[in-house]
C-alpha cells in the first residue's frame, strides 16, 4: 500500500491537532532526502527565482521553469504530498489559470499554489470546479513585489488584518484545500487556523499553524542575511540529511518556531 500523504490524511492530521511539515525543493537529490526525512508535504515553489536563478524576486520565474523542478522533485518522491506554485502573471484569468494548472498537474505535482488576496476566490473557484486542488497563500505574497514595495510583515494594522482573516475565509468557501500565511502576526495567524477547517502552514507566522514551510537553502543555512523567522538546522547536525529531518521532526513535536522567529 503507499505511504504517500494525502489531502484527506492532512485534512485528518488537522482534526487530530498533528502538526506537518513543508520544505521547500527544486531537484531529485533534495526531494529523496526530504521524502527519507518524512516531511509531508514539498514545496516546489517560485522562490527557486531567488535561490536558484540568482534573481531579486520571484517575478522572472516562468512555467516552463516551474514545470522542469516539479518534474525532478516528483521523480524522486514517494511520500510526500506535492505542491508547486503557479507563477507570477500565470493565472490572471480562469482559461490561462487551468490552462496552467494542468501542466503543473501533468508534471506530477498534487496541489497548486496561487498568491495574492480575497479576489483571487473566482480564480479558486474554476481551479477547483475542474478538479485542480488550490492552496492559496496570503500575507507577504512576493509575487506581487512591484505593487507592494518591500518584503515586510502583512497584518499589524487592524484593517490589513481583517482583509487577510476575511479572504481566508472566502478562500476556503471558494474550494481552497489549503493556505499558506506567509510572514503575519502570531495571533493572526492563530486566528485564522483556528477559524478555517482547512490545513494552515505558516512561514514566518508563529507556532499556531498546522504546518510550517521553510526555504531548504534557509535551513540548511546556505542564506546569508536570512529573515528572522529562519532557523538554521544545519547547526549541530552531522549532515544535510540529519539537518532536514531535524527540521521536519521540531515541526512535529512543535519545538520551532520559538519566540525568536515570531512577529507579534
Ligand atoms: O516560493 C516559495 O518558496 C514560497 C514559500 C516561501 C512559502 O512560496
Amino acid at each position: 500500500m503507499s505511504n504517500k500523504v494525502t489531502l484527506p490524511r492532512l485534512a485528518e492530521m488537522k482534526r487530530n491537532n498533528e502538526k506537518f511539515s513543508c520544505i521547500t525543493c527544486y531537484d531529485a537529490t533534495f526531494s529523496a532526502a526530504i521524502n527519507e526525512a518524512n516531511s509531508e508535504t514539498i514545496l516546489v515553489g517560485d522562490a527557486l527565482g531567488m535561490v536558484l536563478q540568482g534573481h531579486d524576486s520571484t517575478v522572472p520565474v516562468t512555467m516552463e521553469h516551474m514545470i522542469y523542478h516539479t518534474e525532478s522533485v516528483v521523480k524522486a518522491n514517494s511520500k510526500c504530498l506535492i505542491l508547486s506554485d503557479l507563477p507570477f502573471m500565470s493565472y490572471t484569468n480562469e482559461e490561462e489559470a487551468i490552462n496552467n494548472a494542468k501542466k503543473l498537474l501533468q508534471a506530477g505535482a498534487n496541489v497548486i499554489k496561487i498568491e495574492g488576496d480575497g479576489t483571487l476566490a473566482p480564480i479558486v473557484e474554476s481551479l477547483t470546479k475542474v478538479g485542480a486542488p488550490v492552496c492559496a497563500h496570503l500575507g507577504l505574497t512576493p509575487q506581487y513585489i512591484n505593487a507592494i514595495g518591500n518584503y515586510r510583515v502583512f497584518g499589524k494594522s487592524e484593517e490589513e488584518s481583517n482583509s487577510i482573516f476575511q479572504a481566508a475565509v472566502a478562500l476556503e468557501d471558494a474550494g481552497a484545500v489549503i493556505l499558506v500565511l506567509e510572514c503575519v502576526p502570531e495571533q493572526l495567524a492563530k486566528r485564522i487556523t483556528e477559524a478555517v477547517s482547512i490545513p494552515v502552514i505558516g512561514i514566518g507566522s508563529g507556532k499556531h499553524t498546522d504546518g510550517q514551510v521553510l526555504v531548504l537553502h534557509d535551513l540548511i543555512g546556505l542564506t546569508r542575511r536570512p529573515p528572522k523567522f529562519v532557523k538554521n538546522f544545519m547547526e549541530g547536525q552531522p549532515s544535510i540529511q540529519s539537518a532536514i529531518s531535524s527540521f521536519v521532526d521540531s515541526v512535529k513535536e512543535g519545538s520551532f518556531p520559538e519566540k525568536e522567529h515570531t512577529y507579534t
